[in-house]
């Protein structure tokens, strides 16, 4: 046991519980595995009565994360509270701070001060490890941080949120409400503690920045991140895109433009036939695009307790393998110090094919309306089509106008749209959805 790694795990929520049952489950194969034992010392959770299905009695109970954190009997804090502030933070900052490696899940966190704490976990030489903040058990970090040393990266984009993953899937194969499928996510242990962090993007958006800054060798500005989640997609949204060709999938996306990086977490139409629109329910896919390989996707669960464990297990055994002197490169891939400012490219200048939805009053003149306001934005059309609305009293007289656009910019498409609104033909606002080049 002197040799071994002692662990400390704060947050015993469906993945610390995960973590726990796993490391004793597998002790025999980690140690082989390590080269020596890995051995949970410490614990902190809410409440030390309920029933994790693993035996608490050996391990030292500590009502405060932070103590936890600075105990002189640990060698990994892990980090499985969540939130950006508050006790999450404090623990982390204790636990560099005092020497300790860190391994943490929580993407809220690294998003607003991933930068600052790579800096302490680099002057300390202590590692600050995060593979399950990121999609889950996909060992995407590892691979961009690793494994691509070396390659130019253009494009990062990727579904990176299972909950809104498996509503977009229910919604379109089973036609079941958004609702409904929200409550399954939830019981099923996929959804965040508050759902509105899934279902509007925000999520996506923390995974993503950590994505941009390891692509980009860039600070991490989650504040830069365009956001638009999917509360707004309807079943008419999805069956009209499927005709069309297309799915409808909640993407991050980071991109190297002339005038910077964007960055855009928002609903996206992917062409049917591409790879990323067979990634259905709780799966997660991040694609990046680099001048030495091309396109690589890596696909796998992106939310679970025993998926995200996986990824906390293999963060500790990275730590476990290593040796004094021996140390993984940077949090970020580029030394914290040199991670360079971003600078940020504008939504408006934008530019790519669009999805637009009309429910219009069915009269004469209308659809040549539309053409019309389109042309004056030098907006080209792949392709038009009208259906009758569905809503069945006002069928008759509503009708919906699908058009697909070729590559156009977001200034010209918002002005297309408020003309048309100014036209008076709408019935309600018209729908946008972006349309994403995917492999
Ligand atoms: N709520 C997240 C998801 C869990 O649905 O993907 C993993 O971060």
């Amino acid at each position: 046991m002197s040799n071994a790694l002692r662990i400390g795990v704060a947050g015993l929520g469906t993945v610390g519980a995960s973590v726990l049952r796993i490391l004793r489950d597998k002790a025999e194969m980690m140690t082989r595995q390590c080269g020596r034992e890995i051995v949970v010392t410490a614990v902190s959770a809410r409440d030390r009565t309920r029933d994790r299905g693993v035996d608490l009695v050996k391990i030292e109970w500590f009502d405060d994360p932070v103590a936890l954190a600075k105990s002189e009997n640990i060698d990994v804090f892990v980090e499985l509270i969540g939130g950006s502030e508050g006790t999450a933070r404090a623990a982390v900052e204790a636990a560099l701070n005092a020497g300790r490696h860190v391994v943490t899940a929580n993407k809220a966190l690294l998003a607003y001060h991933g930068v600052e704490l790579a800096k302490i976990a680099e002057a300390k030489g202590v590692l600050l490890n995060f593979e399950a903040a990121v999609a889950g058990g996909i060992p995407v970090i590892k691979a961009m941080r690793e494994s691509l040393t070396g390659n130019t990266v253009s494009r990062v984009y990727g579904i990176m949120n299972g909950t809104c993953n498996y509503i977009l899937t229910r919604m379109g194969e089973e036609g079941i409400s958004f609702k409904d499928c929200l409550s399954d996510a939830q019981r099923l242990g996929y959804a965040e503690a508050d759902p509105t962090f899934d279902i509007e993007g925000n999520d996506t958006a923390h995974k993503l920045a950590l994505l941009t800054s390891i692509a980009f060798g860039t600070q991490i500005a989650a504040d830069d991140i365009y956001l638009e989640g999917i509360s707004n997609i309807s079943l008419a949204d999805i069956r009209a895109a499927e005709e069309l060709g297309y799915k409808i999938k909640l993407l991050g996306v980071a991109v190297k433009t002339e005038t910077g990086i964007e960055q855009r977490v928002h609903p996206t139409l992917v062409p049917t036939s591409s790879v990323i629109a067979q990634v259905h329910g709780v799966t997660n896919a991040v694609a990046i695009e680099t001048d030495l390989l091309g396109e690589l996707l890596l696909s796998g669960p992106g939310a679970g307790g025993n998926a995200t464990a996986s990824a906390v297990i293999g963060d500790i055994a990275d730590i476990g393998k290593s040796r004094p002197g021996f140390q993984h490169g940077p949090v970020f891939g580029t030394p914290a110090k040199d991670l360079k400012p971003t600078s940020r490219a504008k939504m408006r200048t934008h530019a790519g094919g669009y999805f637009i939805r009309l429910n219009v009053h069915d009269r004469a003149g209308v659809f040549a309306t539309i053409a019309k306001r389109m042309a004056e934005n030098d907006i080209s059309l792949e392709s038009i089509v009208q259906r009758g609305s569905g809503a069945s009293v006002e069928d008759a007289v509503i009708k919906t106008v699908v058009l697909v656009t070729h590559a156009t910019t977001e200034t010209a498409v918002k002005q297309a749209l408020k003309a048309i609104t100014e036209d008076g033909d709408l019935y309600d606002k018209p729908q946008m959805i972006r349309i994403e080049r995917a492999g």
